[in-house]
């Protein structure tokens, strides 16, 4: 199954930070529990190249990639950490050409026709649409999906066990992504078992379309 498989199959993405790495295993191993075999763990801590890391050397049904990555050095540790994936706020084209140099999945974020045009030009066609509630949501991305026919998005920001339903269900949402399933709080507490409830309740919305 291709990456792009997994990430539909998957429905959901969680949006991951770690601020200590020793919880990746157990953040990972939550979420497989509640049905989610695929995580985005971020570069907004120092933890993130460790995270991935033991989560890619460990957790072998875990298809983990490195999210919020802004610069081709955090390209760089992604890669070697081993993740699969790369997924970036915005459209950086160095970033996006390190990754395709590399034959590294990559996500850019895209909400502008000029962005998605930069991304279909590399031959990318699943692109992140962040911060999805402010940039127009579904409204927008339907709107973008008349002149890029056969795009796929990402949405992220602003999504929730309440909304997941109405964007999933949309043709053009290749699976939804977001902090919700595993906030950081949880981690920090140790409630994994939560994290394990809150990813049942997504499957089972994503289930019911
Ligand atoms: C992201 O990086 O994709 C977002 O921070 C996720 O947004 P959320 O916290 O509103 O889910």
């Amino acid at each position: 199954m291709d990456l792009m498989e997994r990430f539909s199959n998957a429905g959901v993405v969680p949006v991951v930070v770690l601020e200590d790495a020793g919880q990746a295993l157990s953040t990972a191993r939550a979420l497989l529990a509640g049905g989610i075999d695929v995580m985005e763990i971020t570069f907004r801590t120092d933890a993130a190249r460790d995270a991935i890391q033991i989560v890619a050397e460990q957790c072998p049904d875990m298809l983990v990639g490195a999210g919020t990555v802004c610069s081709v050095e955090q390209c760089r540790q992604a890669a070697e950490a081993g993740a699969r994936f790369i997924v970036s706020p915005g459209f950086d084209p160095c970033v996006v050409d390190w990754c395709l140099e590399h034959e590294l999945t990559v996500l850019p974020g895209c909400v502008t026709p000029s962005e998605i045009m930069e991304a279909l030009s590399r031959g990318i066609s699943t692109v992140k649409f962040f911060p999805a509630s402010i940039y127009g949501g579904l409204e927008a991305m339907k709107a973008l999906s008349g002149p890029f026919v056969g795009l796929q998005f990402v949405p992220t920001g602003g999504i929730n066990a309440a909304n997941l339903a109405e964007y999933a269900k949309a043709p053009f949402v290749r699976a939804v992504g977001g902090s919700w399933l595993c906030s950081r709080s949880d981690i920090a507490q140790g409630r994994f078992e939560h994290i394990t409830e809150l990813c049942r309740q997504a499957k089972n919305i994503l289930a019911g379309l």
